[in-house]
């Protein structure tokens, strides 16, 4: 098997360890010759590529491995991207999340205000790491999991329509693997899943085993009674908001008893809920400063300091091998069934055909094939259709440099309750995203 090349961008983000502990642990299913990091924080990186390095030459010392800033040495001879970066990173997120509680509505990395906000960031960063690739990379795939991954795919299937990029979220895989355990399978990878929606908002509709038999009642059933909260502690999140998100799936899903449904619904559905019960003096990125953050870059220190991993807590992450995956379907063309975020272009029949939507794909060396889910139901269009609107209407306000779009984007969103209070939230976001947004007029 031909050996690859992975530029990781975000390369200081703090999910890189546990990617790059997940690379080494498949190495039998998708050989590697090189790991390269790019960053646009030098110092940030250095931590993470510092213990990364160590990692690297215990467990697999043939694997060459790069740390840079520098975009020509980060994208030339590669075969694959894998993105996540976080434009105006943390810092920018607790202000995504804090400035529309502070107006009394939900405030969220990628849903409503925040998420426009951090979209408005995101497009044009991940846009030149596409354009890197392909200066230096013209053959190369760029797996794109940086967040708000709706809006950015929107960006890219408008303003880079040829390109090889894969629009990907790991919310569904996560999800997956708490209904396998709420029914007692082992893994996630024995269910076969009818799923539509766009990202961060969606639905499955048919589950099945490798047999065919219908799993989906028992696991409705399970959902109705419990949300996504399952017996098994190790599957379930430390960390309480998340454990209160997988709770609160039992509400969401009584809107429509016939399907499951993706977390982030809550944010649409129960936005008096949501505010109600937030902080707005600490939110979730201040948890996740506190939390994971904290943790790998001490992790990180500790193995710089000792000169070994060998006593590390750091671990896999597990569920991100849905990325290895995706990168062996393309490399060996292995036709494997996942969910992607790609054009409609029919696959739901009766919705736009330019959204990019959330839906199961064949994915083969050529790229994914969307699998058609036929027409959807009248409730979940019309919800549909006003967010796709939001978002492309936030590509729109980015590529135009358009306030004016931005303040429609805000208005349609669900979340928010008036046009008044959609201009005092666009007023104060530009005012903290001035240096990272275009210049708006
Ligand atoms: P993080 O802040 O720890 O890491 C992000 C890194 O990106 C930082 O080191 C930052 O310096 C770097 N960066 C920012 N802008 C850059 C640019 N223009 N070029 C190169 N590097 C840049 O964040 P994190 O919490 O580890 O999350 C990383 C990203 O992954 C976020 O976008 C997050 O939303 C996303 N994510 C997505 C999914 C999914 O389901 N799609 C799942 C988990 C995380
Ligand atoms: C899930 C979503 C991601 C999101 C992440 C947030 O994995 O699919 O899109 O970025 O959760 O997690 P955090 O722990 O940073 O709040
Ligand atoms: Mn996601």
């Amino acid at each position: 098997m031909k050996k690859h090349s992975i530029t990781i961008a975000g390369g200081g983000s703090t999910f890189t360890p546990g990617i790059v502990l997940m690379l080494l642990d498949n190495l039998e299913k998708l050989p590697i010759d090189q790991i390269k990091f790019f960053d646009n924080d030098e110092d940030r990186q250095k931590t993470i590529a510092g213990a990364c390095r160590i990692i690297l030459k215990e467990k697999a010392p043939d694997i060459r491995f790069t740390e840079t800033t520098d975009p020509e040495e980060a994208f030339s001879d590669i075969d694959f991207v894998m993105a996540h970066i976080r434009s105006g990173k943390y810092a920018m997120r607790e202000k995504d999340e804090k400035i529309p509680l502070k107006h009394g509505v939900v405030g969220q990395e990628t849903c409503g205000p925040g998420g426009m906000a951090y979209g408005m960031r995101s497009i044009g960063d991940v846009l030149q790491l596409v354009d890197y690739m392909e200066k230096y990379s013209p053959e190369a795939w760029f797996l794109n999991y940086s967040n708000p991954a709706a809006i950015v795919a929107e960006a890219t299937r408008k303003l880079r329509p040829n390109s090889k990029i894969l629009n990907i979220c790991d919310m569904p895989i996560g999800i997956e693997e708490l209904m396998a355990s709420a029914i007692g399978l082992e893994s996630r990878k024995e269910m076969e899943v009818d799923y539509y929606g766009l990202n961060h908002f969606g639905w499955w509709t048919g589950i099945r085993d490798k047999e065919g038999n219908d799993l989906l009642p028992r696991i409705r059933e399970h959902v109705s009674k419990f949300g996504y909260v399952t017996e098994d502690q190790s599957l379930q999140h430390a960390d309480e908001s998340w454990n209160n998100t997988f709770a609160k799936a039992k509400d969401i899903q009584a809107l429509d008893p016939s399907t499951v449904p993706n977390t982030y619904l809550k944010y649409y559905f129960y936005p008096d809920y949501e505010v109600a019960h937030s902080n707005p003096e600490k939110t979730r990125a201040n948890e996740v400063m506190e939390g994971r953050e904290k943790f790998v870059f001490g992790e990180c220190r500790k193995i710089i300091e000792k000169g070994t991993a060998a006593e590390s807590a750091l671990h896999i992450d597990e569920h991100a091998s849905y990325i290895v995956d995706l990168a062996r379907a393309i490399a060996y063309n292995t036709k494997e069934r996942m969910l992607l975020i790609v054009e409609n272009n029919g696959a739901i029949s009766n919705f736009e055909p330019t959204a990019m939507v959330e839906v199961p794909c064949i994915v083969g060396s050529n790229g994914p094939e969307p699998l058609v889910q036929g027409e959807i139901p009248r409730f979940q269009k019309g919800l549909m259709e006003q967010q796709v609107a939001v978002e492309k209407l936030v590509v729109e306000a980015w590529h135009e440099k358009s306030s004016q779009k931005l303040w429609q984007a805000l208005t349609l969103s669900r979340i928010v309750p008036s046009a008044q209070v959609a201009k005092d939230i666009l007023e104060d976001l530009q005012e903290a995203n001035k240096g990272y947004w275009p210049e708006l007029s």
